[in-house]
């Protein structure tokens, strides 16, 4: 059916005066809505995540129903529906294999249905950027409700962040100077609320991220999950998103290149996760906005590092809200963002922002007084990575960021397992990791195993870091010199596929470089003598998956699932 500009798009179904309308209208009324509340008003799709297999989400059940509150205040009609929902610490092989067939149905779920305005219910890793991606495709009128963060993790008198804390013991583990006990302990101390991860991982930056787009209220982001604060904000995103309808405010309104460049400054200053990289390019993709991996160097490595947050940081997210939030930061960036980029609320970041107070001044640096000068993520180029490949040195002490070593080579994440803590292993702190076979289609779904665990055996000598360089992704949570999303990834020939033990590897961060130093000649003798592994599968999802999933430099989208096919449908059901 064509739209009617001047007409709600519900009205396409709910308004006619025919055979389908009577349809449309009469099984909604099953549910004891008389006609009027949803002709003629905005219908509202709540996009909800919830799942009980999504712990970080379990709570958006009950924020479905206060956002319907908001809708219906402020004269709307409310519709909530399910998508998929990702769980990241549960979900196997990795929730990233999904982020797309999320994509995929929230698109079609929202097209297909009488909806005017869409709020997406997110929390959860990928629960954000999927929804995000497909509601991008139709471009209805769009606001997002993060969940918010679990309150501060408490064990044993400290603060301990989600994620932070787990690679912590895992090191202390192989050490042997923690116990069972401590840890069954020390796994309720640090997830003891509703809410995602606490600390700057990949949730809370993703959050982040789409607060910097414009796409939610202003200070969403950092409330924490239970505080009511949160709730409330839920209640006023649905006032919002019915005016939204009626001001035609659609996504590529807000979204425009300078909205994504902002949120490029904004995560290198909040020290987000290297994730956001990967999902902010496939998401500007949907949108029609070209952005490269080039763009992330270019517009965010030089940020200064304003939060003082864990993994880079000593804080969690709870202290961030308390510190004034987002604002904050996005207030001290003013002389780099654009002030102008448009947002949810009707007005431009710039006066969302204007003076935001901060409260603590521990957690969120004045810009003349970073926690360092220049914290974004670094992305480099040489003959190992042709078209990419990433390092996040905030999250690092510095001290390998200049270093040439000997290759320990793992072919895949279980010959890793299985070698890494044998004492025959030849390795010792100078050489460099390298793991192949978990990028997009290796693995399949690029999972984030590339901050992979150091030999128990060096970790009981006291080594605390060495480089690591993988195909794969590394938790937001996670720290240490790894180098990440090498691209060409292995499974498809690119070089990493070819790396040998015992291969000089030097790793250039200043000069932004990762080169492997193997004569042309030998690299391309090995190229020959190389074969694609088997296909990770014949069939269903997956198979699409690996068929068409794009590299990590240009956001692993499926390529035919870039741009968008908009809001109308041609054809009728009957
Ligand atoms: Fe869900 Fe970290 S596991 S946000």
């Amino acid at each position: 059916m064509k739209k009617d500009k001047t007409k709600l798009r519900s009205e396409e179904w709910f308004g006619r005066e025919d055979k389908m309308g009577f349809v449309h209208r009469s099984w909604l009324r099953n549910q004891g809505h008389p006609d009027h509340m949803f002709r003629g008003r905005p219908v509202i799709g709540i996009c909800n995540t919830w799942s009980d297999l999504t712990p970080c989400n379990a709570h958006l059940r009950d924020f479905a129903e206060i956002v319907k509150r908001g809708v219906y205040e402020a004269g709307g009609f409310p519709l909530e529906f399910p998508v998929m929902s990702l769980g990241e610490t549960i979900m196997k092989p990795t929730t990233m294999l999904f982020r797309n067939l999320v994509s995929m149905d929230a698109e079609e779920s929202i097209r297909a249905n009488p909806l005017d305005g869409i709020v997406l219910l997110t929390g959860c890793d990928k629960t954000t950027p999927s929804t995000l991606m497909g509601a991008c495709s139709v471009n209805l009128p769009t606001i997002i409700v993060p969940g918010g963060p679990m309150l501060n993790g408490k064990w044993r008198g400290r603060d301990v962040g989600s994620g932070t804390l787990v690679w912590q013991l895992a090191d202390a583990m192989k050490e042997g100077t923690v116990t069972r006990e401590e840890l069954l302990e020390a796994e309720s101390c640090m997830s003891r609320s509703a809410g995602h991860c606490m600390t700057m991982g990949t949730a809370s930056s993703m959050a982040s991220t789409v607060e910097a787009l414009g796409l939610t209220l202003p200070g969403a982001s950092a409330i924490p999950a239970v505080d009511a604060r949160k709730k409330v904000m839920a209640h006023l995103a649905g006032n919002r998103i019915v005016e939204m309808v009626k001001e035609g405010l659609t996504l590529s309104k807000i979204l425009t290149r300078e909205a994504f460049e902002n949120a490029i400054m904004v995560n290198s200053a909040i020290g987000g996760s290297t994730n956001v990289m990967i999902h902010l390019t496939a998401i500007a993709g949907r949108i029609g906005v070209e952005l490269n991996i080039d763009d992330f160097d270019r517009i965010g490595s030089h940020m200064p590092l304003l939060a003082n947050l864990q993994p880079a940081g000593q804080y969690l997210m709870e202290d961030f809200y308390y510190a004034g939030g987002l604002p904050v930061a996005i207030n001290e960036l003013k002389g780099h963002i654009h002030n102008d980029a448009i947002t949810v609320n009707g007005k431009t970041i710039g006066e969302n922002c204007k003076d935001a107070p901060c409260y603590d001044r521990d957690v969120i640096r004045p810009i003349d007084s970073p926690l360092k000068e220049e914290a974004g993520i670094v992305v480099l180029k040489g003959n190992l990575c042709e078209n990419g490949a990433v390092i996040k040195p905030s999250a690092t002490d510095g001290k390998l960021l200049q270093h040439t070593g000997r290759a320990v080579v793992f072919e895949s994440i279980e010959d890793y397992h299985e070698r890494i803590d044998s004492p025959d292993l030849d390795i010792d702190e100078t050489c460099v990791m390298v793991l192949k076979g978990v990028g997009p289609v290796g693995y399949p779904g690029m999972p984030e195993v590339g901050n992979m665990g150091l030999p128990e055996k060096l970790i009981r000598k006291g080594v605390k870091d060495m480089v690591r360089i993988s195909d794969g992704r590394m938790s937001g949570t996670a720290y240490g010199t790894v180098v990440l999303h090498v691209s060409p990834e292995s499974a498809i020939g690119g070089a990493l596929a070819l790396v040998q033990d015992g291969d000089r590897i030097e790793l250039d961060v200043k000069n932004k470089k990762l080169t492997l130093h193997v004569p042309e000649e030998e690299l391309a003798e090995r190229k020959k003598r190389w074969a694609p592994p088997a296909p990770a599968a014949t069939r269903g999802y997956v198979h699409l998956y690996i068929n068409h999933v794009e590299q990590a430099d240009r956001g692993c989208d499926l390529g035919f699932l870039k741009g968008g096919s908009g809001e109308e449908v041609s054809r009728e059901p009957h």
